[in-house]
């Protein structure tokens, strides 16, 4: 029997890369997930070509293995380092009696993507805000209106062409075609947040292994994002220096203890045991009494910092900081427990981590390229896909 043929979501990240297979881009139904550790990313961006390849493959191969499919393009996410979001205009005249095609708002999307930018920059994604008629605003379907003067605003996503080029490379070299990059925090918030929250509010934060990308959305749409060059990994590396560790050891550590003081305290005298889920060597001496204190101010400070460094940064982003929807944690960094309690108080915000943080990205990339070719089928077949083949840019 033929083996079917899938276009796979893969988040390149700096801990991770997590590939998926998604049958159905249902929110629904989860979508089939390989991962492995990451080589050849630092900090959200690609410093060795070869090694990237070689996490790439590893982690389609896992996905399509489990899926049953062979897999031949993705569609690639990353930290979303290097990225800044522009908002711009894109006019298209229709004259006096004039009525919106889908050919209209094809080209007014077209015209942003060819959108003039600075040099050694290029445009990622082109996400519709509101069209206006005749210069009223319409949210919305605009095609079969009338009007003589069609503008679209829209949020125009450019990235450091040399970051995407690398990352296009390491894939290409696992033997696969990009079919496009985006920044993962956009595309999981896809998923991640609420049409009420995005309308009034709220930000999406990826806490991931080398970076804690910041994407804020209000009015419906994205309006500015950053990315912040800390994450999890360091709270690991201050541990294994902090304790005179190794790193995977530190890892462990981490996840055990987290921020909740108990769960330290279960630590303590509980040596050469397997103690509130951390592997506890027997005889190691710093997981108790002092030791196991310095652990917990340990992640404690550092997690303060990445927080407060979260408010700065909602402070100077476009929209921020006045977010009624809050706060919504994704990314493997999430998981540490305890976070949610303590985030709120610095943020001074609501928040809640969204399920599955750490694979969010790489399956809502999946459903992407489950959408994309369903209408690229009925494209095929002579059915106008209408707006959507339009809002899927
Ligand atoms: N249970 C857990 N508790 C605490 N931290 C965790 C847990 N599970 C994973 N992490 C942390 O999550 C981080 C990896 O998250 P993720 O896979 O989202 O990063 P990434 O996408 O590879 O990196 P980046 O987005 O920065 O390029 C690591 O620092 C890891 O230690
Ligand atoms: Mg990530």
């Amino acid at each position: 029997m033929a083996v079917k043929v899938a276009v796979a979501g893969l988040d390149i990240g700096t801990s991770r890369v997590v590939a998926a297979v998604a049958r159905s881009a249902a929110p629904g139904r989860s979508p089939v997930v390989g991962a492995c550790p990451s080589l050849g990313v630092r900090k959200g961006v690609v410093v060795d070509v070869d090694g990237v390849a070689r996490a790439v493959r590893q982690a389609v191969d896992l996905a399509a293995r489990a899926a049953g499919v062979r897999v031949d393009a993705v569609h690639v996410g990353f930290s979303g380092q290097g990225v800044n979001v522009l908002t711009r205009r894109a006019e298209v005249p229709l004259g006096p009696q004039g009525r919106v095609t889908a050919g209209d708002v094809a080209d007014a999307l077209q015209m942003l993507r060819c959108a003039d930018v600075p040099p050694g920059r290029i445009v990622l994604q082109v996400l519709p805000v509101e069209f206006s008629l005749d210069g009223v605003p319409f949210k919305g379907n605009p095609v079969g209106r009338r009007c003589s003067r069609l503008v679209l605003e829209a949020r125009v996503i450019t990235a450091d062409s040399q970051l995407v080029e690398r990352l296009i490379e390491g894939v290409t070299k696992a033997g696969l075609k990009a079919v496009e990059v985006i920044p993962g925090p956009v595309v999981a918030a896809e998923g991640v947040l609420r049409a009420a929250e995005k309308e009034l509010g709220a930000a999406l934060v990826d806490m991931g292994g080398g970076t804690t990308a910041v994407a804020l959305f209000k009015g419906g749409a994205l309006r500015d994002m950053a990315v912040i060059p800390v994450g999890g990994d360091h709270i690991t590396a201050d541990l294994a220096i902090g304790l005179r560790t190794s790193l995977g050891e530190a890892e462990e550590i981490k996840r055990g203890l987290g921020l909740e003081p108990r769960a330290g305290a279960g630590l303590a005298g509980e040596k050469g045991r397997d103690a509130g889920g951390v592997p506890v060597r027997a005889g190691t001496p710093f997981l108790a009494g002092d030791g196991l204190q310095a652990a917990g101010q340990i992640v404690a400070f550092r997690v303060q910092e990445i927080l407060e460094l979260v408010r700065e940064t909602l402070g100077r982003l476009a929209g921020g900081p006045e977010l009624p929807g809050g706060v919504v944690l994704c990314g493997g960094g999430s998981l540490l427990r305890g976070l949610a309690e303590r985030a709120p108080g610095v943020l001074g915000l609501p928040v809640r981590v969204a399920q599955d943080p750490d694979v969010q990205a790489a399956c809502w990339l999946a459903r992407r390229a489950v959408k994309r070719a369903g209408l690229e089928g009925r494209r095929r077949q002579g059915i106008a896909a209408g707006i959507f083949a339009a809002f899927i840019t």
